[in-house]
C-alpha cells in the first residue's frame, strides 16, 4: 500500500490533500466535512478585521465557464474556469476563536490538521488574529498576501498588495513569526515581476513555508450580452492555469529550498501529482470542491494511491521534486545534442500537416511523398506533434 504521508514545516499530515482557504471552509460545518471527506487538514477561509473584505464576501458572485468562454451549464470539464468575486471571512474574528477551538478538537481527532488564514488591515490586527489563533490550539498558520481583488479596491491595502512588497510582507511575516511559536507559512501571488524574490524574502523574515500560488486577476466576457460575466473584473483560475502556477513551484523548490505547499490549479489526483512532482509537499485544493462537492477529495486521493501503485512509488516523500530535478536549464538545453526527423513513409498518410508546420524548410511535399532534408532540420519536433499517424521519429544527427 502506497504511504501518502508526508512532512509540512514539522508537522505530519497523514497525506498531502488540504482543502485551501475559500467558501467550503468558511464555517465549522464546512472545515469538519473536510475533515470527514478524508482530507488531511483545511485552511479555515481568511480571517479579517478589514470590514471591506468582509463585505466583498457578502457580495459574492461566480461564473464558472468552459474553455470557449460560455458557462458551462452544469457540466464541469476539466479546463473549467472559475471566475469569481469574493473577499475574507464575514464573520467577526473574535467570533471565529468557539468554532475554530473546536473544528481543531475534530480534525485532532481525526488525524487532521486545521490551518489559520490571516488577512488583517494593520501589522497589529495580524498579530492579533495569528494570536487567537494559536490560543485555539492550531498548530499553522498561513498569510494572505495572495487575495488578487485589494487590487480592485480602492484604499485597500491587503491581499497581494502586501505580495507584491517584498520589505511589507518581510515586516509582516517576522512580526507574526515573532509572536506565535507554531509555524508561519506564507501565500503568495503571482502577480509580481520575481516570485522567487519574494518568497526570498519571506523566508528570511522567519517563514517556515510558502504557498505558492494564489489566483489572477482576470476580465471574462460574456459576448452574447456584450459585457463582462459578473459584471466586471474578478480573480480567475482553473486546471488549466497550472503551469503557470508550476513554474513558480519549479523555481522556488530549485532556488529558494522553503518547504512548498502548491495550490492553483489542481482538478484530481493527476494534478496532485504534477504539484508534487515538481516540488511541493502538500496541495491545497479548492475551486473544484465547490462545484464537485466535499465527496471529490477521496476521488483525488484514490486516484494518487492507484498512481503511486502502479508507477511503483512507495511513498509520496519520493515523488517530490523528481521532475523539478530532471530539468535542465537554458544553459544546457542549448548545448542538447541534435536530431532530425525521419518520416516512415509505410504509416504516413500524405496529410503534409507536416509541411505545414515546418518552418526551418526541412520537410518539403513532393508529388508522392514528404522529403526530409535532414541537414536543415533542428530535432525541434513540432511535426511530431502535428502528425496524426505517429509517422515521424527522431534520429541523432
Ligand atoms: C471563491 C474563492 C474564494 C477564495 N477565498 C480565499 C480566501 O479567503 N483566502 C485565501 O487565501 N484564498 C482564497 N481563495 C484562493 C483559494 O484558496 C485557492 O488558493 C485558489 O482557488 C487556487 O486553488 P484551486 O485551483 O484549487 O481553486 C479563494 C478562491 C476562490 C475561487
Amino acid at each position: 500500500m502506497a504511504n501518502l504521508e508526508v512532512e509540512f514545516c514539522g508537522l505530519a499530515f497523514k497525506n498531502p490533500i488540504v482543502v485551501s482557504s475559500i467558501e467550503p471552509t468558511n464555517s465549522l460545518e464546512g472545515l469538519k466535512r473536510c475533515v470527514d471527506a478524508g482530507a488531511a487538514g483545511a485552511v479555515v477561509k481568511t480571517i479579517t478585521d478589514m470590514p471591506q473584505l468582509a463585505a466583498l464576501t457578502r457580495h459574492a458572485k461566480y461564473a464558472i465557464l468552459d474553455q470557449e468562454g460560455k458557462a458551462i451549464g452544469g457540466k464541469v470539464p476539466r479546463s473549467y474556469v472559475f471566475y469569481s468575486r469574493s473577499g475574507y471571512s464575514t464573520r467577526p474574528y473574535r467570533e471565529w476563536a468557539k468554532p475554530l477551538r473546536e473544528a481543531q478538537r475534530y480534525a485532532e481527532d481525526n488525524g487532521a490538521h486545521i490551518i489559520g488564514s490571516v488577512g488583517a488591515g494593520t501589522v497589529d490586527g495580524w498579530i492579533e488574529i495569528a494570536g487567537m489563533m494559536e490560543d485555539c490550539g492550531l498548530r499553522m498558520i498561513e498569510l494572505n498576501f495572495g487575495c488578487p481583488h485589494p487590487s480592485l479596491m480602492e484604499g485597500t491595502r491587503a491581499g497581494m498588495l502586501l505580495g507584491q512588497d517584498p520589505e511589507l510582507a518581510a515586516e509582516i511575516t517576522s512580526r507574526v513569526a515573532e509572536a506565535v511559536k507554531i509555524p508561519v507559512i506564507v501565500k503568495l501571488t503571482p502577480q509580481v515581476k520575481d516570485v522567487v524574490e519574494i518568497a526570498q524574502a519571506v523566508k528570511e523574515a522567519g517563514a517556515s513555508g510558502v504557498t505558492v500560488i494564489n489566483r489572477y486577476v482576470g476580465f471574462a466576457v460574456d459576448i452574447e450580452r456584450g459585457r463582462p460575466w459578473i459584471g466586471g473584473p474578478a480573480g480567475v483560475g482553473g486546471p488549466w492555469v497550472r503551469f503557470l502556477t508550476l513554474r513558480w513551484v519549479h523555481e522556488i523548490y530549485t532556488k529558494v529550498g522553503i518547504p512548498i505547499a502548491g495550490t492553483n490549479g489542481i482538478y484530481d489526483w493527476r494534478e496532485a501529482v504534477e504539484f508534487l512532482m515538481t516540488g511541493a509537499r502538500l496541495m491545497e485544493v479548492g475551486s473544484v470542491l465547490m462545484l464537485k462537492g466535499y465527496g471529490h477529495i477521496e476521488r483525488i486521493l484514490s486516484g494518487l494511491r492507484t498512481f503511486m501503485e502502479e508507477h511503483g512509488y512507495e511513498s509520496v516523500e519520493a515523488m517530490i521534486g523528481v521532475a523539478s530535478r530532471r530539468s535542465k536549464d537554458y544553459s544546457q538545453l542549448l548545448k542538447a545534442e541534435r536530431t532530425h526527423a525521419v518520416v516512415d513513409h509505410e504509416r504516413c498518410n500524405r496529410c503534409w500537416r507536416c509541411v505545414e508546420s515546418c518552418f526551418y524548410g526541412a520537410m518539403e511535399r513532393a508529388e508522392e511523398e514528404v522529403i526530409t532534408r535532414s541537414e536543415l532540420c533542428i530535432g525541434c519536433e513540432l511535426c511530431y506533434n502535428v502528425c496524426p499517424t505517429g509517422a515521424i521519429y527522431f534520429e541523432a544527427s
